[in-house]
């Protein structure tokens, strides 16, 4: 037996839901003929003329390290693409293109966090702002919404928990596990807030472009005064379906971004070029294929809200992203317990929220990134497991 070292590992590290991914592994293998409602990756591939553009930059050359801040072209694409779509004016040398808008979390965090610093989270809200918080020592303040508002921010709730060490406040919208787009006229409050207490924003847009109805997302430093405290963050992943390229970028003011670019430096050197060249061509190419996945979600986001509402099974309205959050405790289990006997008896994979910020084990995040058949045949698998589990916990 190896010696366990764990205790070793440093305080700062904290190992919350290692085990719920475990378990759920070890129950997945030797299982055939899983639905897989997990991840948030898109099954739609990464449009052709994008990959194209990869494979052709890989032809040129593209094997090297690139300026460090990414390719200038790119940066010029996406200062273009935020403008685009309501934005502020970013210069190109503001933006940092990054493996990923996951990367960007660390750099930023451990670039604007001290020791006690508080980080004010929406709850649920993306996990991994919560680690990038811990590594950098700083106190998380969950800002906990509820199903009976969408799990919409506001300002109120925003200013409730402000105390002298705020120092950041994250938005994330449209939201990963609820899929809530914050109303542009919160945000506008939400803004005010922040300005009045001096915080900085990280502003996490990364499925900005996927969002339905009339639910539109309202760039955060585009509003007045917010421009010098923004941070924009996001990537190609969502919109282009690129998750496996690993594109994102952060853009900011100029009193923040070199000492954010020399972190981002340190740890990635630059992002991969042949990556960069395919994001310069989503960008830059036509759009007509994040329209056409959007509709795709929408239509399977229908379909699955329609089915949970069949299995009795409330859930928030997903007016962004890819996901619905459906609240499984009306069974009377737990969802880390429901998403457990979901794969085991069902073979219909699906997350409990606590891995994605929530500290309440009720809901379970299905992503929709399956076609709708097999969206259909998971609520049908589904079917005589949610009336089993009611079965075995009606009270007596
Ligand atoms: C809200 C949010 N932000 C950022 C990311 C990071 O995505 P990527 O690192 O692929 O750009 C994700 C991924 O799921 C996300 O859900």
């Amino acid at each position: 037996m190896p010696h366990d070292m764990t205790a070793r590992l440093a305080r700062r590290v904290k190992l919350k839901d290692a085990h719920i991914i475990t378990r759920m592994a070890d129950i997945a293998e030797g299982l055939t003929d899983v639905i897989k409602l997990g991840r948030g990756d898109p099954d739609l591939d990464t449009p052709p003329h994008i990959v194209a553009a990869g494979q052709q930059a890989l032809a040129d050359g593209a094997t090297h390290y690139t300026h460090p801040l990414g390719i200038p072209a790119l940066r010029q694409a996406i200062a273009d693409n935020i403008r685009a779509h309501g934005g502020a004016d970013y210069a190109p040398d503001n933006i940092v293109v990054t493996p990923g808008g996951q990367q960007a979390m660390f750099v930023i965090a451990l670039g604007l966090l001290d020791p006690g610093d508080e980080i004010l989270v929406p709850c649920p809200g993306y996990n991994p702002y919560h680690q990038a918080a811990e590594l950098s020592e700083a106190t998380v303040v969950n800002i906990r919404t509820t199903i009976e508002t969408n799990f919409t921010l506001t300002a109120e709730m925003v200013r409730a928990h402000i105390t002298p060490k705020s120092k950041i406040l994250v938005l994330i919208n449209p939201n990963n596990p609820t899929g809530t787009v914050t109303p542009p006229a919160e945000i506008a409050r939400i803004a005010e807030v922040a300005r009045e207490h001096d915080l900085i924003v990280i502003s996490d847009e990364i499925y900005a472009r996927l969002t339905y109805g009339n639910h539109t997302v309202q760039p955060v430093a585009a509003l007045p005064g917010m421009f010098e405290r923004t941070i924009t963050l996001s990537g190609l992943s969502k919109a282009y379906a690129m998750t496996g390229w690993r594109v994102g970028y952060f853009a900011g003011p100029p009193s923040l971004i070199p000492a954010l670019a020399e972190i981002n430096h340190a740890f990635a050197i630059s992002t991969a070029a042949v990556s960069q060249h395919a994001a310069l061509a989503a960008l830059s190419g036509p759009q007509d294929c994040v329209e056409e996945m959007r509709q795709t979600y929408d239509e399977r986001r229908r379909v699955l809200c329609d089915g949970l509402a069949s299995l009795g099974i409330p859930h928030a309205d997903p007016q962004g992203a890819f996901y619905v959050y459906a609240d499984v405790s009306v069974t009377g289990v737990p969802a880390s317990i429901f998403c457990e006997r979901l794969l085991r008896d069902a073979r219909v994979l699906a997350y409990p929220g606590t891995i994605y910020g929530d500290y309440v084990d009720s809901y379970v995040r299905l992503s929709l990134t399956q076609p709708i058949a097999r969206i259909k045949e998971a609520i049908a698998r589904m079917r005589p497991l949610v009336a089993a589990i009611r079965a075995e916990h009606k009270p007596a």
